[in-house]
């Protein structure tokens, strides 16, 4: 179930053989290669160059591994780019070309990019599709990714024009799908529509929302066509991508992976956690630097599980300092096998870690492998090791599931309803500086693990009635067909702030928020002020006396005679409101208001809590739970009486896993 991401034309053949036998020691059994060898595979127009890679297949193969093969189109080499430079992007906020000398130097609208991508693909499917070294495919690397969904190229333009004739029909529904009547923005014909950039001011909300949708749906078509191309030759090996986080993407993740047999994750908790909690007060900054939030990586654990509707694969694991945060501070001793454990408790059916060795030269040599730049192990060698051996522990304890921890059942009781669509909304109508849609999502996600509830994460297509508890923490746009699974279910369903407040054009509701969701609970929404966190006003929350917080989203609500407030501001104005089974939150709160919420419904409805602190976390899959240890401090675990540990014990050392079997 381990794995790594190996480069071959970094280093000299003569140290590949070892390179191959210390993987297959070391219990890695996966290596990814050539996601970005396009340059060594094809150094002028047809001049291709297999002769090396069918020497490291072989190599890697001999020593007993299997590898994933990658297609190469991150990076299209110099030649490509001077024989057709409207391959370069355009940046949208300053209209200058995004050059070469980096990757994803590459327009989603260039047909020039497209076919020449597809070609290669098609070359490199042709060769490797029947090979029995390789076990599969990854599509391109982290697609989109640098904001390589938007280009403001003419291509991009015209492409765009397209899209919208074909979604609009004719330009007087456009205009009046975007409110162009609003500052003269009428157009005459679709020949006439601009892209959403180097305006004076914002564009409108409906107009740049078209675009992202356009920009994602490109992105999905050229990735359809690549996993056609490879499936036609490779029908026996799977086909996946590695995805970038949800609260990063430019694209729709559930669309994007339609045709994959599974969505792979990189997972870079440090890296990430110093990006997204760049505000956080340090003391909790700090506490959590070398270690990342104990639920940022299952929160993308449990989004990918979410996407590819079965187990993930994590493609790239950061196994010590990264180089492109802004800040890169080492792991704590144990957070490589902690993250390892991690990932399998929640659905991952194997870990690959990024990248075997440091490398010297370029971009990332300051980027961490398990080995270190002279060939010697690095820290997370022997933490590789350490999860290599307590795999085996595990073997017996799944013997009737295949032998196979990853075909361990993980049922969730809980869901969260996600959508990349109406995180664009919130970015496109921010309305408050300190509101973020994913900041909203994770905190929701974050005081729900906290209870020790499992998670999962669904499209507002999927199928509700398995779940008891469902949860929306911000979903603007809400279709009928979704309204109707909301009836369909007969679980408790939470709606967050903004939910139902906006038609899928990105206009307000006729009917005031939240929208349709007034089939499911009698309230409206007069108005909305949004307010820095530091200003909140108290919140009261029904059965409780400690005093929480309202802030930054705040919403003045008008519920029906027939609609109990679960909580008030100190205003006594309702902030929390419930009409049987649907519970409305028209306000951002604090975490501890949030756990307290969840603990309340979790517990009307039975499902079990757990009192874990702040920096323990469980997880149960099958008869197996694990736990994890976040904490600088031992923590101890009160097992059930059931249990019996496999791995660890009730002590949990700092940043230290145990796993038990439940009878
Ligand atoms: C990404 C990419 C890799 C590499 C790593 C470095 O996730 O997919 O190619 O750049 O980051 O952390």
């Amino acid at each position: 179930m381990l794995g790594v991401c190996y480069y071959p034309e970094h280093w000299p053949e003569t140290m590949w053989a070892d390179d191959a036998r210390e993987m297959a020691e070391l219990g890695l059994k996966y290596v990814r290669i050539g996601e970005f060898a396009w340059s060594r595979l094809e150094s002028s127009p047809g001049v291709f160059h297999f002769d090396w890679l069918d020497r490291a297949i072989e190599t890697l193969a001999s020593a007993g591994l299997k590898v994933i093969m990658c297609t190469p189109t991150a990076t299209p080499p110099k030649w490509l780019i001077d024989l057709y430079p409207d391959i370069l992007p355009v940046d949208i906020k300053t209209g200058t070309v995004r050059g070469f000398g980096s990757r994803r130097h590459c327009d989603f609208s260039s047909e020039n990019y497209r076919r020449e991508s597809m070609r290669i693909s098609e070359v490199l499917a042709k060769r490797y599709g029947q090979h029995p070294a390789i076990c599969g495919w990854q599509t391109d690397n982290e697609i989109a990714c640098h904001d390589t969904a938007h280009s403001g190229s003419h291509n991009a333009k015209v492409a765009f024009q397209r899209w919208c004739e074909a979604r609009y029909g004719d330009v007087d529904t456009l205009n009046s799908a975007w409110g162009n009547v609003f500052w003269s923005m009428e157009y005459q014909t679709f020949g006439q529509i601009e892209l959403p950039m180097l305006a004076v001011t914002e564009t409108s909300p409906a107009h740049q929302l078209a675009y992202r949708r356009f920009s994602s749906d490109m992105v999905v078509k050229f990735h359809d066509e690549m996993v056609d191309i490879i499936r036609a030759h490779a029908p026996n090996q799977f086909v996946t991508h590695n995805f970038i986080p949800m609260h990063d993407t430019q694209t729709d993740n559930f669309a994007l992976s339609k045709k994959l047999d599974f969505v792979s994750y990189d997972n870079y908790p440090l890296g990430r956690t110093d990006l997204f909690f760049a505000d956080a007060p340090t003391a909790q900054f700090k506490k959590y630097m070398r270690t990342g939030h104990p639920d940022f990586s299952s929160y993308a654990f449990d989004q990918s599980r979410g996407i590819s509707n079965r187990g993930f694969w994590v493609m790239e694991q950061q196994p010590g300092p990264v180089n492109w945060a802004r800040h890169n501070p080492r792991p704590e001793a144990g957070m490589v096998r902690l993250w390892s454990w991690q990932a399998f408790a929640h659905g991952a059916e194997a870990v690959c870690y990024f990248r075997w060795r440091q490398v010297p030269f370029a971009q990332e040599q300051m980027h961490a492998g398990i080995k270190r730049t002279d060939n010697s192990r690095a820290a997370a060698h022997q933490e590789v090791a350490q999860v290599r051996d307590e795999l085996k522990l595990l073997a017996p304890f799944t013997e009737h599931f295949n032998g196979d921890l990853a075909t361990l059942p993980l049922q969730a009781k809980v869901a969260i309803v996600m959508t990349t669509e109406n995180q664009w909304v919130t970015e496109i109508e921010r309305q408050g500086d300190s509101f973020n849609q994913h900041q909203v999502e994770f905190s929701w996600y974050s005081a729900l693990r906290q209870l020790g509830l499992a998670v999962d994460f669904v499209s507002p297509a999927h199928d509700l009635t398995p779940y008891q508890l469902v949860i929306a923490p911000c979903m603007p746009i809400v279709s009928p067909a979704f309204v109707e699974r909301c009836k369909a279910t007969s679980a408790t369903l939470v709606f967050g702030p903004r939910s139902g407040a906006k038609t899928a054009e990105l206009s307000a509701v006729p009917n005031l928020g939240p929208g349709l969701l007034q089939q499911l609970i009698d309230v409206k929404v007069l108005s909305t002020e949004t307010i820095r966190p530091d200003c909140y006003a108290e919140l009261l929350l029904n059965g409780d006396q400690t005093s929480y917080q309202s802030s930054r989203w705040r919403e003045e609500l008008a519920p029906g005679a027939q609609v109990a407030i679960l909580a008030k501001d100190e205003y006594q104005q309702p902030a929390v409101v419930q009409q049987g089974k649907v519970v409305y939150v028209g306000t951002l709160s604090c975490e501890g208001f949030l756990i307290a919420l969840f603990r309340q419904l979790a517990t009307q409805l039975g499902l079990p809590v757990w009192q874990l602190g702040s920096d323990l976390r469980t997880m149960q899959r099958g008869e197996l739970q694990f736990v994890f240890n976040y904490g600088a401090t031992a923590q101890q675990f009160v097992a059930p009486a059931n249990a019996e540990f496999i791995i660890g014990s009730s002590t949990l050392q700092p940043y230290d896993v145990a796993v038990l079997r439940l009878s």
